[in-house]
C-alpha cells in the first residue's frame, strides 16, 4: 500500500503523546508535515526530532501542522522525548512542541507504504522509513520524500520545498533548481505570452535558446 501526490491522505485515528487524534480533525485548515522515525531511542531520529523542535517557529510561520510517528508506544515516546529535549538543550524536556504518533501494530506503516524490509529490529521485524508527507489545507498529499533509515532528512530542504509548494500552489510559476524564497521563478509552460504580461507586471526575461522555443521565461518572486 501507499499514498501517490494529489490522493487524500487517509482521515487515520491514533494515540499520540498528545492524546488521540483523528488526523484531518487534527489538522483543520493549516498545511501539516508527518515525519516517520524507525524507532524511538534512536541516534539519528533523536537529532531529527531535536532539529523539528527547533525548526518549530519556522513550521509556525508557514501555517505547516507538525507530527512525528514511530513503531513505539505513547509512554516510549514520553520517555525518549526528555532526551530529545536533553540533546538540543530545551529548558523543558517533558514537552516537544508537537505529537508523536504510536504506531505500535505498524498499521500506519503499512497503510502509508513506510516499512523498509532492508532495516529490521532484534525481532526480524521491517522498521519504518523516514518518509515526510506534506498534506495541503485541502487535505491532499503534495510531496512524499522517502529516505532509508540510515540518513537523516535535511530540514532545510524539507523547509525550502514548503516554501516552494506554498508559492506554487496560489501563484502561476514553478521554481528552478536549487530555488530558494525569494529567488527568481520560472512562467508555467501553459501560459500564453500575452497571458504571461499581464500575470506577472514585474516583467519576463526570456531566455534564447538553440531550439529557438521560448519556453526557459524566468520572472522574479511574485
Ligand atoms: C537511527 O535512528 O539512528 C537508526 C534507526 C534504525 C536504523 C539505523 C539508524
Amino acid at each position: 500500500m501507499g499514498i501517490n501526490l494529489g490522493d487524500v491522505f487517509p482521515n487515520f485515528e491514533a494515540d499520540t503523546t498528545a492524546g488521540r487524534i483523528k488526523f484531518h480533525e487534527w489538522l483543520g485548515n493549516s498545511w501539516g508535515i508527518l515525519c516517520s522515525h524507525p524507532a524511538d531511542y534512536t541516534p539519528v531520529c533523536t537529532t531529527e526530532l531535536g532539529r523539528m523542535a527547533k525548526l518549530a517557529s519556522e513550521f509556525q510561520k508557514r501555517n505547516v501542522k507538525m507530527i512525528a510517528l514511530s513503531i513505539d508506544s505513547v509512554q516510549d515516546h514520553h520517555g525518549w522525548t526528555k532526551d530529545i529535549n536533553a540533546y538540543i538543550g530545551a529548558s523543558n524536556v517533558e514537552k516537544l512542541p508537537f505529537p508523536i504518533i504510536a504506531d505500535e501494530k505498524r498499521e500506519l506503516a503499512v497503510q502509508l507504504g513506510m516499512l523498509d524490509p532492508s532495516e529490521r529490529n532484534k525481532e526480524g521485524l521491517p522498521l519504518t522509513a523516514r518518509a515526510v508527507f506534506v498534506i495541503g489545507p485541502d487535505k491532499t498529499l503534495k510531496l512524499s520524500i522517502l529516505y532509508p533509515a540510515t540518513t537523516g532528512r535535511n530540514f532545510d530542504e524539507i523547509l525550502r520545498v514548503i516554501d516552494s509548494l506554498q508559492l506554487t500552489a496560489y501563484k502561476k510559476v514553478a521554481t528552478p533548481v536549487d530555488w530558494k524564497a525569494g529567488g527568481d521563478c520560472m512562467v508555467l509552460p501553459s501560459i500564453s505570452e500575452e497571458d504571461a504580461k499581464k500575470l506577472f507586471p514585474k516583467g519576463i526575461q526570456m531566455q534564447e535558446l538553440p531550439s529557438s522555443k521560448k519556453y526557459l521565461r524566468f520572472t522574479p518572486h511574485p
